[in-house]
């Protein structure tokens, strides 16, 4: 036997730094630990994912079927086809007092993928992007993919922003500040005299407003001022609001797939345009015929009294479990504070603990807040090595009223059989 030259060994290549940097979402992890529970035969109440229980009208699906019956199958026009953004400017025009026009609206694959290009737009690598201490996690994700660097402002008891903390998080490379109102996952609608302020800051600090507008028309208490609105009071020159929104929500078509974002002047929301290529190279076409009709019939009414409702019986439910709540003014979450609750034995329960076990032991699926919140500690290289949970996001876990009501009540029903027994 004669010995042969060892095979040489070329070891595989890593995954870039900054994937393998990007944190998990706390959402997902809760959404698969409830679907293997649910595959093995348990009954979950499912409060996690923020996917409310209606289908997408009827006019819609319609719309898509004719499209793809008549063959509109090819690439899309980059913004979107004419037909849609006309579409959603009257609709800006008519629901918000925002006339836009066409020329500033442009079509993304979902609110994510626009929040994605706006951000690249905004800014530079390692340019800092102010986000609110709770905040819905895609942010950091993207954040963290696209090389940013977030600082965080923070919220009061109600969950509005502390506007006397803003200033200490400037630093000269802060290119934006992002601003979620009704929120993702407190449901706090910020009050006009904050989204001013916000506003003002930003215009002092000459930063890029992110309005992401994807819960806008859920509104159960108080009026909705966005920043768009307060952006196209002034002259176009000096405008700096991107807002996106989301046909996902309002319109319930999460799995469909669109939105949109309304820009400060037509040469912001060219380049935008310009970004879906590499973003997605095309969006789908029978969709966009489909959405056309979205509009046709003022139908969000009808949910949001649906959804009324559920948040009534949700907030009522909470507070008879003993926790001390106030329902927030819109979206379709609560935001629950646990940090008064103490076990049997006196100990605190962190938010991680409570929604691993009320999973396990009560089969109701929520989220912890801890997932809300993560910051990231950078190393002396300036990678971000971990994330730690940012304290007030750490008190709480989100749960979505969005789902059936016998669903919610068994649910609530079920978290104060877990809490009594603690
Ligand atoms: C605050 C917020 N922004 C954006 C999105 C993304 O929406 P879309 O489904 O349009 O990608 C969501 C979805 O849950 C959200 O909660």
């Amino acid at each position: 036997m004669t010995a042969s030259a060892p095979e040489p060994f070329y070891p595989a290549p890593s995954l870039s730094q900054r994937a393998q940097d990007m944190p998990r979402s706390a959402i997902r992890r809760i959404f698969e630990n409830a679907r293997r529970l649910q595959e093995s035969g348990v009954d979950v109440v499912r409060l996690d994912i923020g996917d409310p229980d209606f289908d997408a009208p009827q006019r819609v699906r319609d719309g898509i079927s004719a499209a793809l019956a008549a063959g509109r199958t090819h690439y899309s026009p980059m913004a979107g086809i004419p037909e849609l953004r006309s579409a959603i400017a009257a609709y800006m025009a008519r629901r918000w007092g925002v006339d836009c026009g066409p020329a500033a609206v442009t079509c993304h694959q979902g609110a994510t993928q626009a929040l994605n290009a706006v951000m690249q737009l905004c800014c530079d690598s390692c340019a800092g992007v102010l986000l609110p201490e709770i905040y819905f996690p895609n942010y950091i994700q993207q954040v963290t993919l696209g090389g940013l660097r977030p600082r965080f402002y923070a919220l009061d008891e109600r969950f509005v922003p502390r506007l006397s903390d803003l200033e200490s998080l400037l630093d000269a490379n802060t290119r934006a500040i992002l601003i979620n109102t009704p929120s993702n996952p407190t449901g706090a609608l910020f009050p006009e005299e904050t989204v001013r302020a916000l506003y003002d800051f930003a215009a002092r600090h000459n930063l890029w407003v992110i309005s992401d507008e994807a819960y806008c028309e859920f509104v159960f208490e108080g009026r909705y001022v966005s920043p768009l609105q307060i952006d196209w009071e002034q002259p176009a020159e000096q405008r700096r609001v991107i807002a996106i929104y989301s046909f996902s929500k309002g319109y319930a078509c999460t799995g469909l797939r669109m939105g949109w974002t309304v820009s400060p002047r037509e040469e912001v929301a060219g380049q935008l345009m310009l970004m879906n290529e590499p973003f997605t190279g095309s969006l789908t076409t029978p969709l966009q015929y489909g959405l056309v009709h979205a509009f046709d019939e003022d139908d969000t009414p009808r949910r949001v009294e649906a959804l009324r409702s559920r948040w009534e019986l949700a907030g009522r439910e909470l507070r008879a479990a003993g926790l001390p709540f106030d329902p927030p003014e819109g979206g379709i979450f609560f935001f629950v504070d646990i940090s008064s609750l103490r076990t049997k034995d006196g100990q605190p329960i962190s938010s991680q603990d409570f929604c691993d076990r009320a999973l396990n032991e009560a089969h109701v699926a929520v989220v912890p807040g801890a997932g809300f919140g993560l910051q990231p500690v950078y190393d002396s290289s300036g990678r971000p090595s971990s994330f730690i949970a940012g304290e007030h996001a750490a008190k709480g876990f989100r749960l979505c009223f969005a789902v059936p009501e016998e669903r919610l009540k068994l649910g609530v029903e079920r978290l104060r059989g877990f809490i009594a027994g603690l």
